[in-house]
């Protein structure tokens, strides 16, 4: 029999929940109305997808999933029910007159979040979620839903980044830190040793995939002290890595050449000078910010570098072990994270300096791991022994365990400080680039 969940703890949950929609609201407030039909990235739905979206995954999940409750329209519950993997070189063709008026989708919404709300309120309907929760997570249906949302408020975010500048409203940010002097090019040696992945059941919340904790050795290695920066790739790209078939794979060097990619996707080029499309601006070339990269273009970087891409492990034991043998659950120690350690929830749009937050270094010495930009592993995206798919969201992880997928870890400038935990893995396509995520190399010791 399921207890009920302390009304303290509810009302967390639920406060967790206002301060996501925050989020996603606040970035629907800079999109311009002209705007909502735009499909700034040519793989994925159009913006007003994700305005619908965001209601109809918790409303399917906890209304009609946990509750069992009547909707209202389940045409629109099903029309923005599941967002699109982009494959390569299939892209969606829809037009904008497919789409319901942005006043009917913002009805939906509207009567979707107060029908939720009074009965995420009503003490009956709570009991009821609560067993339902008990009955499928070790953390909860309410942590679903807002980990969901925190998770779009950043993928939505890379895709605002690719709208034209006049399409969207300017936000204030705070200035980039100082940069450090004497910063990246160093590489730091792990001895051999023990990484944990994963986490074990019944503790904390989790998504399926970051379960069951299991241990790994790991060989000594050396690993970058800093995530690769734009001023090195601009060597690479310099040095006409871009024509060199040698570095990359047959599928990677086909994208690229179908692509006409010559440079990063972040990167814009106006004659001999490259300048940097940052979030709300064009600015001059960053060199100290972290190069952001589709997987592709990192793993030919690491073959001219001559080194490879971290392993998922590689990178567990360079962020999280120490030299006593011992694991930390973030890189720094196990204070909750804060604005010194790194560039992460929601501070800035934009990347800052790689070598910024000397707080953030791990035991090792290893510093940057966690924010700033998500790292590429060479670790493809696979179950972890013991996994089990949840009942109430089976696809989550499993319909991506398709061999086409690689593991990042660590975290960007828009990650929520919840899923900078140590066992939370984020995936993507190989060739996709607009990910805020760049990378870091490594070679034997
Ligand atoms: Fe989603």
């Amino acid at each position: 029999m399921a207890t009920s969940i302390a009304p303290v703890a509810w009302a967390s949950r639920l406060k967790e929940l206002e301060e996501a929609r925050a989020k996603t609201d606040e970035l629907f407030g800079i999109v311009t109305s002209e705007a909502l039909f735009d499909r700034p990235i040519p793989e994925r739905h159009r913006i007003i997808f994700y305005l619908g979206h965001l209601e109809a995954f918790d409303w399917n999940l906890i209304w009609k999933g946990a509750l069992q409750r009547e909707p209202f329209s389940e045409e629109l519950d099903r029309l923005f029910a599941f967002g699109i993997d982009p494959v390569d070189g299939t892209l969606p063709a829809d037009r904008p007159e497919d789409w319901p008026s942005v006043g009917e989708v913002r009805e939906y919404c509207r009567r979707v979040r107060a029908a939720l709300d009074g009965c995420l309120q009503d003490k009956r309907a709570r009991d009821a979620a609560t067993q339902y929760e008990e009955a499928f997570t070790s953390g909860g249906l309410m942590h679903v839903a807002v980990e969901h949302r925190l998770m779009h408020a950043e993928t939505l975010a890379y895709m605002l980044h690719q709208l034209p500048y006049d399409r969207k409203h300017p936000q204030p940010q705070s200035p980039p830190p100082a940069p450090r002097a004497g910063a990246p090019a160093r590489m730091v040696t792990i001895p051999a040793g023990v990484a944990t992945l994963g986490q074990r059941k019944g503790h904390a919340f989790g998504w399926d995939n970051e379960f069951e904790e299991h241990r790994v050795e790991v060989p000594a290695f050396r690993i970058d002290a800093h995530k690769v920066t734009n001023g090195q790739f601009l060597a690479f790209v310099r040095a006409g890595g871009y024509d060199d078939r040698s570095l990359w794979t047959p599928e990677d060097w086909a994208w690229k050449e179908a692509q006409g990619l010559r440079q990063p996707v972040f990167w814009v080029r106006r004659g001999e000078r490259v300048e940097y499309r940052a979030m709300f601006e064009q600015i001059a070339l960053p060199r100290d910010w972290p190069v952001y990269v589709s997987h592709a273009e990192a793993a030919a970087y690491a073959r001219w570098a001559g080194k490879t891409l971290p392993s998922e492990a590689q990178w567990h034991r360079a962020a999280y072990g120490a030299p006593d043998g011992s694991e930390r659950f973030y890189p720094w120690g196990s204070s909750h994270p804060d604005r010194d350690h790194g560039n992460f929830d929601f501070d800035r749009w934009d990347p800052v300096p790689e070598a910024a937050h000397p707080a953030g270094r791990s035991a090792f010495g290893v510093e940057g791991l966690v924010g700033n930009g998500w790292e590429w592993t060479d670790t493809v995206f696979h179950p972890f022994p013991g996994f089990e798919r949840f009942s109430f969201y089976p696809g989550y992880s499993a319909n991506f365990f398709d061999d086409a997928h690689y593991v990042m870890k660590g975290g960007s400038a828009r990650t929520a400080a919840c899923m900078l935990r140590r066992s939370f893995r984020n995936w993507f396509r190989p060739r996709y680039q607009y990910v805020y995520a760049g990378f870091r190399c490594v070679e034997a010791a």
